[in-house]
């Protein structure tokens, strides 16, 4: 029986758990085309989320735009139009839908080596970047008025990084005049894609409804787990189950991934969670020595403050002490650094995030 966990990029069925509260929430702001902002901290399951919810859909046509990596207008367009080429499964159609209604830009058309569909792309010219983005969007808004459809900007934080004022301005434009398409904006860097929609002064301003998408609780992973061990003939006890869910603190690619090297044992046991926890520190090393490097001494400090109290009494004198702080205002001043980073939450107290990171932060090995 092949290893039934993944802990790479998308995940559907069987590998998808659950997330039932989240689709069916989801899918009512889609039903009445409400934009939807998604976000939390990278790997916590966006893009499956989203992409599990666009393949329950009825009557309603999805469009997915994966903005991973791009770096500046001419490849939010080239993104876009990949994503709105979906709409059409013939070429043919494709290239009439879209000659009819692009002209700012020249087109190649292709066949997707992957998935076999039509593809898209544009022939640059620069100088008709607001003319081929309000193009795009008059794509998508005469499709919609035939059939209802829900648009996903999946990584749209990085639109931040080079779009500027006009060009965030450009979007809303199109956007807020849609009122029969669903936009879904997914991001994963929470300063940045927060500050877009909450900040007063910037175009996103309450364009979309927060949604942020938390960890996956206990029972739904054990009775996922338990599914995907029946299906293959074994069995897994209850209270390894949940050590491993606490030990990866409820993270879902933590979680796939202990259950990937778990699988591995034919009758796991307690023994068996000790050596994947130590591997899996291990593995990240490299990752986590080059974070610790970018760090400045007193961020470094600060970390370790955390890790120490677990964000309890930071700024106890005698905590400062061990750390090497004089000051608590050293120590607000290294936190509000690291905290954009994403190292670091704070809820009530600091906590850091990565459950792995802090076991190797608080380890012999610096
Ligand atoms: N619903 C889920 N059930 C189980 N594992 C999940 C789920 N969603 C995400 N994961 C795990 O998290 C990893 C990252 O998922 P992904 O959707 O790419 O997250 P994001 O888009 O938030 O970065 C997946 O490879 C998988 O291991
Ligand atoms: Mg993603």
């Amino acid at each position: 029986m092949p290893n039934p966990f993944r802990f790479s990029g998308v995940v559907a069925e069987p590998a998808f758990c659950d997330r039932l509260k989240e689709r069916r929430e989801m899918r009512r702001y889609i039903e009445s085309s409400q934009n939807v902002l998604l976000y939390s901290h990278r790997r916590y399951g966006k893009s499956s989320l989203i992409l599990k919810v666009f393949r329950e859909l009825k009557n309603i046509t999805p469009v997915y735009i994966d903005l991973y990596g791009t770096t500046h207008a001419d490849e939010f367009i080239a993104a876009f139009l990949k994503g709105i080429s979906s709409l059409e499964s013939r070429m043919d159609r494709l290239m009439k839908m879209l000659r009819e209604k692009i002209r700012s830009v020249g087109l190649n058309f292709s066949v997707d080596a992957l998935t076999g569909m039509p593809t898209a792309s544009p022939v640059f010219n620069r100088s008709a970047q607001d003319k081929t983005i309000d193009e795009l969007f008059a794509v998508i808004e005469a499709f919609s008025r035939k059939k209802k459809l829900a648009v996903a900007f999946d990584e749209f934080q990085e639109v931040a990084a080079y779009g500027g004022d006009a060009f965030e301005k450009r979007l809303r434009k199109s956007i807020q005049q849609h009122d029969r398409i669903a936009y879904i904006f997914a991001g994963s860097q929470k300063h940045l894609i927060t500050e877009m929609f909450n900040d007063r002064k910037r175009a996103f301003y309450l364009l979309a409804t927060s949604f942020p998408l938390g960890r996956i609780p206990t029972r739904d992973y054990a009775k996922w787990i338990k599914r995907l061990y029946r299906n293959a003939g074994r069995s897994i006890a209850d209270a390894l189950i949940e050590e491993v869910v606490a030990l990866c603190e409820n993270h879902p690619m933590y979680v796939q991934e202990f259950f990937f090297n778990l699988w591995e044992a034919r009758e796991p046991s307690f023994e068996h969670l000790d050596r994947v926890k130590c591997e899996m520190v291990a593995k990240r090393t490299p990752e986590y020595a080059y974070l610790w490097d970018s760090l400045t001494l007193n961020q470094k400090r600060a970390l370790k403050l955390v890790a120490l109290t677990a964000g309890k009494n930071i700024f106890a004198a005698q905590n400062l002490n061990k750390t090497g702080f004089r000051t608590a205002s050293q120590v607000t001043a290294a936190l509000a650094g690291i905290k954009k980073t994403g190292l670091l939450d704070k809820n009530k107290t600091w906590k850091i995030h990565d459950p792995f990171f802090r076991r190797w932060l608080t380890s012999e090995q610096n």
